[in-house]
């Protein structure tokens, strides 16, 4: 029997930068779902097709692959035999998976994919719907959060060290809107497991952060 861990939380709560540490400690395989809903979204933009133009995503969808891959440890995205992983982190492709997530077609293509991949490995596996939908029996399940200017000051902080200009307030509207999107949306909305453990990380380190879900994962053997 493989062993699970489900972190959800919203937009830059630090979930992959904690859940990539903690699968690296433990020795499991990290799984960030967010790329495999970015990858679907990349490949829509590329399309140009809008996230409303729904009868037009179901007719891409039937004609395209997604696999996951690992190098080095690090998760690879595969969509129709191109390895996309380097063009998923833009705000473009962000602000479009969180509009294309919410179709129900789009959330089909990717279920059997994840639970799959958790069926037969250790997983730390992060995303909005992990504990409460994809995985409901996870042994293990962490909602991480933190305040909207936390998440924001943390994404601008991101993109400086990479040497793009950020405008803060933008970025804390676009978190604002993809919060309201993936909380309100029919299916499998953002929302904590009755059953997380619940941390706030706003004043909270990565080492403390990382302390607590290691303490969850020991209670639960
Ligand atoms: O986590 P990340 O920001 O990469 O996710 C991008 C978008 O994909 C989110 O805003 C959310 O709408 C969607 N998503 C989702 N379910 C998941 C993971 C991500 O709906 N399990």
């Amino acid at each position: 029997m493989s062993f699970n861990i489900a972190i959800d939380g919203p937009a830059g709560a630090g979930k992959s930068t904690i859940a990539r540490a903690a699968a690296r400690s433990l020795g499991f395989l990290y799984v960030d779902t967010g790329a495999m809903y970015r990858a679907i979204a990349l490949h829509l933009l590329r399309n140009h097709v809008e996230a409303e133009n729904t009868d037009k995503i179901e007719g891409l969808l039937a004609d395209m692959t997604i696999r996951i891959a690992y190098s080095g440890g690090e998760q690879q995205i595969i969509l129709n035999g191109e390895n996309v992983t380097s063009q998923l982190r833009r705000e473009e492709v962000g602000n479009m998976a969180s509009k294309s997530s919410a179709i129900p077609k789009v959330r089909e293509k990717l279920l059997q994919l994840q639970r799959d991949i958790a069926r037969d490995n250790d997983v730390i596996m992060d995303g909005r719907d992990i504990g409460t939908y994809v995985l409901p029996n996870a042994d293990v399940k962490v909602y991480l959060t933190a305040s909207v200017e936390e998440r924001a000051n943390r994404r601008c902080l991101e993109l400086k060290e990479k040497g793009i200009d950020a405008d803060i307030e933008k970025i804390e509207q676009d978190i604002r809107t993809r919060d309201f999107q993936d909380m309100n949306r029919s299916i499998a909305p953002l929302k904590q497991a009755e059953d997380a453990v619940v941390i706030d990380s706003s004043r909270m380190s990565i080492p403390e952060v990382m302390d607590k879900i290691v303490d969850a994962f020991q209670e639960s053997l």
